[in-house]
């Protein structure tokens, strides 16, 4: 007999608690760790009983003999547990603790989209994963279980009827997607509970949106951060750095931040410099910002461990850092034996968040590059019992804080610029589900290969879907050679993707444009300058993910979810709704095949016109990248920008050449939390007929635009504001 309560459903052993229209929980045993951060919402849901069944909204729930939960939506079948214990295929061990099975409908053909960074296809179906935050620099491909990041969420298709998971526990713990188990999705966990939501809705978008309310929405990030950053492990001295600004500037490339890899510090040391190479890192900083370029550094999860260096002993007499048998836990990462802080503890978060803040201002640097968090550790794996203290409960040990470490991390290092009223510019390599409420990230040492290119969209496309929205890889490769081609493909394909880093290992040719001719250095400029233009269109897009959790890059299912076509196409992605990117990513290749979803659509470059709902054939120069608008989309646009200052851009223009359409557009600081005290402007703009109306929604924010265009196609049309 199921009893229901508080919207929860009690059977014998398994609650089914109804939380609000689109997220079910469902458990045995709640995961009660409270190192997770989640948003529950719970609203009131009627629910009828009919019997043993019970309905609420287009779905019906109900439980097998075996005690499984059955959900139907609008009679079809949408979601059933399975109460085979199969064989999991996670580390040859049948032991665990916690099994939950997913069955699928045989003979439909069923897609999995989700968890994170992984290098497989945008379709897991057919594959395995575990979550354990990992750092292997070999050639990263779909048969690689783990990397970096560990994002319990997935989203199933099964015949066009979406459902979402999220699997709320830091436990190692591994997904099967029918891999071993014809229609069988498997979730295993030898230590997390069976506890676990389902997240509803009819189609991705609004799955993403209930998911990304759960696990907090991302992070507002910069503008200034939109911009191109250019990296290297590393840049040597002051000298380089200075060089590289200035190549930029006289090839005429727009650049916003130069960041500075290990070497930039004394020895390996958190939050020190190096005064033989940099003697003046402050005087450095306010001439690269006299040309709008700022300076982010790395900061590593290991600290040296060195008597006297303040850092580490401060660390270690007040008790901050993780220990093993009551001792600072010692392990080796690149400044060798190194202490790791107990970033669990608000004390440890207050003394290195303020200890950042002195950095950052002694040095004028701007942005910090969280590195090395999963936590790596080059003298074998941490051992089990190290042990952290959490600020509210005591005591966490490694296998439950190992993915929650890159986490807890950033939201120290968040913290620095939080306390100071600016937007942090937190980048970070490892993270759990909820990261991105503190950071931003990049996908770890890709290589430079073409399948890595290849990877790269449906990763970020798929990073993007589990609420990473601002997410990159290193343009070029991190190791091996690049080449000239595989570089100005790179770009292209990347050219919207929200952190946009070239970034290459030592000993490995340098891959700055100028590292190969002019004709690159003028691809890569056109590249730049394509970008440069849409940012105030990316922005629009970061703040809406920000505020709404919608994502910035998207895999073609988001924007056009029963679209037969559209379900698994790796190398094209939607940038918000309006553009559809297809790059070329084949070595040697000058053509590729588009599929245009349903719908008009216009070649962003010629306006050329196409009906959508089929494939064409697009031939595509080294200069070239495919990029096409959805009728009536309306873009905003700059003009002529090289770096990225709210106070020196004073021209907005609405390119409404693609036919008739309106818009909504948000400006703000682009810095600071302002905005969250109303200080902002939201405007529409309307373009039909050849006239155009610009209108405030909302206006509290003094604007730094002093003229507003439409763009017809032809020419630009200036706007008045009409109230
Ligand atoms: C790690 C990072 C890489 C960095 C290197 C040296 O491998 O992923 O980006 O350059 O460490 O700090």
């Amino acid at each position: 007999m199921i009893k229901l309560k508080d919207q929860v459903l009690l059977s014998e052993d398994k609650s089914v608690e109804i939380l609000n229209e689109h997220l079910i929980r469902i458990y045995t045993k709640k995961n009660s760790s409270n190192v997770i951060r989640l948003n529950i919402n719970k609203s009131n849901i009627d629910i009828t009983q009919n019997e043993n069944q019970f309905s609420f909204g287009n779905y019906e729930i109900s439980f097998s003999n075996d005690n499984e939960v059955i959900i139907t939506t609008n009679k079809h079948p949408l979601f059933t547990e399975s109460c085979t214990r199969v064989k999991s295929p996670f580390e040859g061990d049948t032991k665990y603790k916690t099994q939950i099975n997913f069955s699928l409908i045989p003979e439909v053909k069923t897609y999995v989209y989700g968890l994170g960074d992984k290098a497989a296809f945008l379709n897991r179906y057919g594959y395995n994963f575990i979550s354990w935050n990992t750092d292997d620099p070999t050639p990263h491909n779909e048969q690689y279980k783990s990397l970096y990041k560990s994002i319990n969420f997935f989203i199933v298709n099964e015949g066009g009827i979406y459902y979402g998971v999220f699997y709320p526990c830091a436990f190692k713990c591994g997904f099967d997607f029918a891999k071993e188990n014809k229609d069988l999705i498997t979730i295993a966990s030898k230590q997390g509970e069976y506890d676990y939501f389902l997240i509803l809705g009819s189609t991705p978008a609004e799955i993403i949106k209930e998911y990304s309310s759960l696990v907090n929405r991302p992070v507002l990030p910069r503008i200034k951060m939109l911009g191109n950053q250019q990296s290297r492990w590393s840049y040597y001295s002051e000298k380089e750095v200075r060089k590289i600004s200035q190549l930029y500037k006289q090839y005429k490339l727009p650049l916003d931040y130069i960041h500075l890899d290990i070497d930039h510090m004394d020895n390996f040391k958190n939050l020190t410099i190096d005064k033989t190479r940099f003697p003046n890192m402050k005087a450095l900083s306010d001439d690269l910002k006299k040309d709008g370029v700022e300076l982010v550094s790395i900061f590593d999860a290991g600290v040296k461990l060195e008597i006297g260096y303040p850092l580490c002993d401060n660390l270690i007499k007040d008790k901050m850092v993780l220990t093993l048998n009551g001792k600072p836990y010692v392990n080796t990462v690149w400044p060798g034996d190194s202490i790791f802080p107990n970033y669990f503890h608000s004390e440890t978060r207050e003394y290195v968040s303020s200890e950042i803040i002195s950095f950052l201002e002694k040095n004028g640097i701007s942005g910090i590059w969280c590195d090395m968090n999963e936590p790596a550790s080059f003298n074998g794996p941490f051992d089990d019992n190290v042990k952290g203290k959490v600020t509210t409960y005591g005591n966490i040990y490694h296998n439950e804080f190992h993915n929650l470490y890159g986490e807890y991390m950033a939201r120290c290092v968040a913290k620095a610029f939080n306390r100071r009223n600016i937007r942090p510019f937190v980048i970070t390599r490892a993270a759990f589900a909820s990261t991105s409420q503190y950071a931003v990230c990049w996908n770890g040492d890709n290589q430079s290969l073409w399948s890595h290119l290849e990877n790269s969209l449906s990763q970020i496309a798929t990073m993007n879907i589990c609420n990473f929205p601002f997410d990159g890889v290193d343009i070029g490769g991190f190791n091996g050679d690049c080449s000239k081609e595989l570089l100005l493909r790179w770009i292209e394909a990347n050219i919207f993707s929200p952190f946009l880093r070239n970034h290459s290992a030592y000993g490995t040719k340098g891959q700055e444009p100028w590292k190969f001719d002019e004709e690159t250095i003028n691809i890569y400029r056109k590249m730049l300058n394509l970008r440069y233009e849409l940012i105030p269109y990316l922005y629009d897009l970061c703040v809406r993910a920000h505020f709404f959790g919608t994502p910035v890059i998207r895999p073609l299912f988001y924007d056009f979810p029963f679209d037969e076509n559209g379900k698994e196409i790796n190398d094209e992605v939607m940038i918000g709704e309006c553009l559809l990117l297809a790059p070329i990513v084949k070595q040697g290749a000058k053509s590729r095949i588009v599929y245009l979803p349903d719908g008009v659509w216009y070649n962003y470059f010629t306006h050329e016109k196409y009906d959508g709902g089929r494939e064409i054939i697009l031939r595509l120069n080294l200069d070239e990248v495919g990029l096409f608008v959805k009728e009536g989309s309306i873009l905003p646009k700059w003009r002529n920008v090289q770096h990225i200052d709210l106070n020196k851009i004073d021209e907005l223009i609405f390119d409404c050449s693609y036919g008739d359409g309106e818009t909504r557009f948000y400006e703000d600081d682009g810095t600071t939390f302002n905005c969250n005290s109303s200080e902002y402007n939201l405007y529409h703009f309307v373009a039909k007929d050849k006239q155009y109306t610009l209108t405030y929604k909302f206006n509290y924010y003094k604007s730094n635009y002093k003229h507003f265009y439409a763009f017809d196609g032809e020419r630009n049309v200036e706007l008045l504001i009409t109230k």
